[in-house]
């Protein structure tokens, strides 16, 4: 593994550093207007006016790649050809099913065509930038085999890492799954200047897991259990491999690290006991360092970590791994009616190695880490728009369905708090309904209040809307089982991701009887810069302020267990 990896990584950052050099920045947000309102671009054809400083042709096909030792593996995988643009933006991760590394620079202007030759419909969404509502990757956008799909777009985000995958509706879980999936990184003249370890010393860490049958085909079993919880794999793979040791000097080191599993939950710790060093998160760079004893990453998080190896000895080795933790699937699964939580062999909150670095190079000078890496504004509750009446994000978990705000996707059309206008600032805040209502007593709403049709929903804030939609569960589907009892089986984690801008999380809130293992993830979770997943544990009430600018349009949000998105746990907002 580690004769393979090496000579990538450091082509990888052959080609970063250069992408620094060639940087120039238009001014973006005009011609981002322009784009919004061109609404025939993004479809089947370029757009002739649209002039772009990067163009690729993306396509997701069938492939066998050689994952395990002994018969190939067949996976789906994106695979890209550069038409315009310069030749450090696109990275293979050769041995990988990943698809090739996208760097892009802030202000470039874009175009992917993008097609398939799939036997059935997808879409690809770019998950972290902030784009126009047709250039997203909305489920109504899937084509069929053959088809081709036009995104046009400016790079408007700053610096950060993110992930392009697939979104089919229904399908997303079992496409990424079988292997479509890839990073984007984009790069900034803030960042630039930091001169933080690039080249061979920066290193991105796609963490997924995966179980293979007997010829070493991937085994994606979907049976009720799994769809509830979420799938977890019985093995972790890196970057599309199995774990190995990565070769490093005795200096610092910038690790890209993305959840791409499609539900496992990771505690991250070094295995010394020493301090996470983390500089930035899914919407880029913090203000400053941050150190933790672990970080919780969910499916859809990113994380930017400082690895600084400097002062160890040749042969010193370290594993990043995930540790112990409790309390992100159901207490009570097992009524759920098969009997096990899970199938993987390697369970969720079970401690086990990840990836290991072996120091093998002794170096006498290394970066320092920077004291401050980035400025931005910090938003405030006394600039939103809807300081007394946040937006409701409420998770409802039943035996039966995980839904977001009482209605699975597609149904219902927008509820009157999902039409949010453009350019403004928005309180959201992501709630577990039943543990709201049950647990915690906070509603002040009367069971016949609660009964009541949730009509009228504008001035009326979230707690009538969650009860109301609980109640009605209770009173029919669910039947004889106690309110109480639905809401305490089936509570755990989500991450929650919202398309579009990223935002700031302002606070969060835990609800009693769930402190013990709360205790166990909660110093790991991450509150600090910009965000466009987080995750939400039992019990938990998060809020955040989230800006809707430049775009109108359709835009969703959903839980990122993409099983969960795949049942219909994903609702949308309509900026008008
Ligand atoms: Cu990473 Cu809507 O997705
Ligand atoms: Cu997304
Ligand atoms: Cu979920």
């Amino acid at each position: 593994m580690e004769q393979k990896l090496r000579p990538a990584r450091r082509r990888f950052l052959e080609h970063s550093a250069l992408g620094l050099l060639g940087l120039a920045i238009a001014p973006s947000w005009l011609s981002a207007m322009d784009m919004s309102s061109s609404r025939g671009g993004g479809g089947t054809q370029p757009n002739p006016s649209f002039k772009p400083d990067v163009e690729l042709e993306l396509i997701a096909r069938e492939e066998a790649v050689s994952i395990l030792d002994g018969p190939k593996t067949q996976v789906l995988r994106y695979t890209a050809r550069l038409i315009t643009g310069p030749k450090e933006v696109l990275t293979e991760l050769p041995g990988s099913y990943l698809g090739p590394l996208i760097r892009l620079q802030q202000g470039q202007k874009v175009r992917i065509q993008f097609r398939h030759e799939l036997s059935e419909p997808t879409i690809t969404h770019w998950h972290g930038l902030h784009v126009p509502a047709e250039m997203d990757g909305h489920p109504h956008q899937a084509i069929s085999k053959g088809e081709t799909r036009v995104y046009e777009f400016e790079v408007l985000n700053r610096a950060g890492f993110h992930i392009y995958h697939p979104h089919p509706h229904g399908a997303t879980a079992s496409q990424v799954y079988m292997g479509l999936a890839g990073g984007l990184i984009i790069h900034d003249p803030e960042e630039a200047k930091l001169g933080l370890p690039s080249g061979d010393y920066e290193i991105p860490l796609v963490l997924q897991d995966r179980s293979f049958d007997r010829n070493n085909q991937l085994v994606y079993a979907s049976n009720m259990h799994e769809r509830m919880l979420g799938f977890a794999g019985d093995q972790i793979l890196v970057n599309g491999r199995p774990g190995g040791a990565i070769e490093v000097a005795s200096r610092a080191y910038r690790l890209r690290i993305m959840n791409g599993s499609n539900a496992r939950i990771y505690k991250l710790g070094w295995s010394d006991g020493s301090n996470v060093i983390v500089i930035g998160v899914d919407g880029g760079l913090l203000e400053a360092p941050e150190r933790y004893p672990y970080v919780m990453l969910a499916p859809g998080e990113r994380l930017d970590v400082w690895a600084d190896f400097s002062g160890q000895s040749l042969g010193t080795v370290l594993t990043l791994g995930s540790l112990p933790f409790k309390g992100v699937l159901p207490r009570m699964a097992t009524s759920m009616g098969g009997g096990r939580m899970g199938a993987s062999k390697l369970p969720i909150g079970s401690a086990y190695p990840i990836v290991t670095f072996k120091v093998t190079q002794k170096m006498s000078d290394s970066p320092t880490l920077p004291m401050h890496l980035s400025r931005y504004p910090h938003y405030r509750l006394d600039q939103v728009m809807n300081k007394d009446r946040p937006i409701p994000i409420a998770i409802k978990e039943s035996p039966m369905a995980m839904l977001l705000n009482g209605q699975p996707y597609g149904q219902g059309g927008f509820q009157p708090f999902e039409r949010v206008p453009v350019n403004s600032l928005q309180l959201i805040e992501i709630f577990h309904d039943h543990a709201a209502a049950m647990e915690h007593g906070e509603s002040s709403v009367s069971p016949k209040e609660a009964l009541k049709k949730p009509s009228g929903m504008g001035g009326m804030g979230h707690q009538m809307m969650g009860m109301g939609g609980m109640n009605h569960e209770a009173g029919s589907r669910e039947g004889g089982m106690g309110m109480m009892d639905g809401g305490m089986m089936m509570s755990m984690a989500h991450p929650i991701h919202l398309h579009g801008q990223q935002f700031q999380v302002i606070s969060r809130t835990i609800g009693m009887g769930e402190e013990e293992s709360y205790g166990t993830v909660k110093n790991g979770l991450m509150s600090s810069g910009y965000k466009d997943t987080v995750l939400v544990m039992p019990g938990e009430r998060v809020r955040l302020i989230k800006p809707f600018n430049d775009f109108k349009g359709v835009f969703m949000y959903h839980c990122h267990n993409l099983e969960h998105e795949d049942m219909g746990m994903m609702r949308e907002f309509e900026v008008y």
